[in-house]
């Protein structure tokens, strides 16, 4: 049940049943807000990181017509069966990493997401997995005011997105007040299952019997290089709200915490270029999003060519070897 954008009233899209207003779309989007995908500014309001830039390179392989993964597959049975293939909502669904799963799985799908670029690849993922129609709504909201009524789903799915907004008490309130009694708040980490790569060191030094150091000290070297340019050039990192402890607010807010941990083992591997180097280069990290796109290619441009003469012109070629070794679902009942 979603609330109108015109008169506020409970109502199933598209047509309001209580002003007649039909919600408006694009390519195939309900549009339910008409915030930014990107705000940076507190004096707006809370901050929050869109992915409208960031997917661009993120998900420019073949990503958006592929198959889902295994391990995608496998937390959206769990996720799924725990909400009895009712309502989910997916506050952050980006390019449909677990949506488009979730829904193959039997539940009916709201994909939220303030970026109306993840939202279109969401489209042509599903329509790669040949999603029933109807199973997803794709939908371009604000988390920080969820346009759905009270009480109105089974499941909300918050998955590594909460770090993107200052205000998280803020949505961990909306996510609660939209649940139904009864239902499950799930939120998913990258750890202990790696999914995209290790997030660049933050000054610290990967231990010396590392068997990935070779590739984690070039990375954190080739990132802390490029800050401290582009801070001598006076821009900072766009950091919306890193530190906090996401799985202890939400056990406070819920007063439970069930932990679920689902078997799964696979290698993965990958070479700085084909992972780190490729989403740097394409703007791609969230913290990026503040800097200018002249200055961001100069930068970029001058630490490859510091790289190249440090460790040669190959040094994009060293590779790290990690994998899943299990997946994490923490969930926590209204
Ligand atoms: C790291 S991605 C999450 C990916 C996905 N849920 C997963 O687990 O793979 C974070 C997503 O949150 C979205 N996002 C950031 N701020 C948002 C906001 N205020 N409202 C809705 N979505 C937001 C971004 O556009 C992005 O697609």
């Amino acid at each position: 049940m979603f609330t109108c954008p015109r008169c506020g009233a409970a109502t199933p899209p598209p047509l309001c049943r209580h002003c007649g207003h039909v919600f408006g779309t694009i390519d195939g989007v309900y549009q339910l807000t008409e915030d930014p995908n990107l705000n940076l500014d507190e004096a707006r309001g809370a901050k929050y990181i869109g992915y409208d830039a960031v997917g661009a390179s993120y998900y420019d392989k073949d990503y958006a017509d592929s198959a889902c993964g295994r391990a995608d597959l496998l937390l959206a049975e769990a996720m799924a069966e725990r909400i009895g293939r009712g309502l989910l909502l997916d506050l952050g669904c980006d390019g449909g990493t677990h949506a488009v799963p979730v829904a193959l799985r039997g539940c009916t799908v709201i994909a939220g997401d303030i970026s109306q670029v993840m939202l279109t690849l969401l489209l042509r993922k599903a329509a790669a997995n040949h999603v029933p129609p109807g199973r997803i709504l794709p939908c371009r909201l604000n988390a920080l005011a969820i346009p759905l009524a009270d009480a109105s789903v089974d499941g909300v799915l918050a998955s590594t997105m909460l770090h993107l907004i200052s205000d998280h008490a803020r949505v961990l309130s909306e996510m609660r007040r939209v649940l139904k009694p009864g239902g499950s708040l799930m939120l998913t980490t990258n750890s202990p299952g790696i999914r995209n790569g290790p997030a660049p060191a933050a000054g610290a030094a990967p231990a010396a019997d590392d068997p990935n150091g070779a590739y984690l000290r070039l990375q954190g070297a080739f990132d802390g290089r490029y800050w401290e340019i582009l801070n001598q050039w006076g821009v900072r990192a766009s950091y919306a709200s890193w530190g906090f402890d996401q799985f202890a607010e939400c056990a406070a807010a819920f007063g439970n915490m069930t932990h679920v941990h689902i078997p799964f083992e696979a290698p993965r591997t990958w070479t700085l270029e084909e992972a780190f180097l490729h989403r740097m280069r394409g703007r791609g990290y969230s913290r990026q999003q503040s800097v200018p796109d002249d200055l961001h290619r100069r930068a970029f441009a001058q630490v490859t060519a510091e790289f190249v003469d440090t460790y040669g012109p190959e040094f994009g070629s060293v590779r790290f070897a990690g994998g899943y070794d299990g997946l994490d679902l923490h969930v926590f009942t209204k």
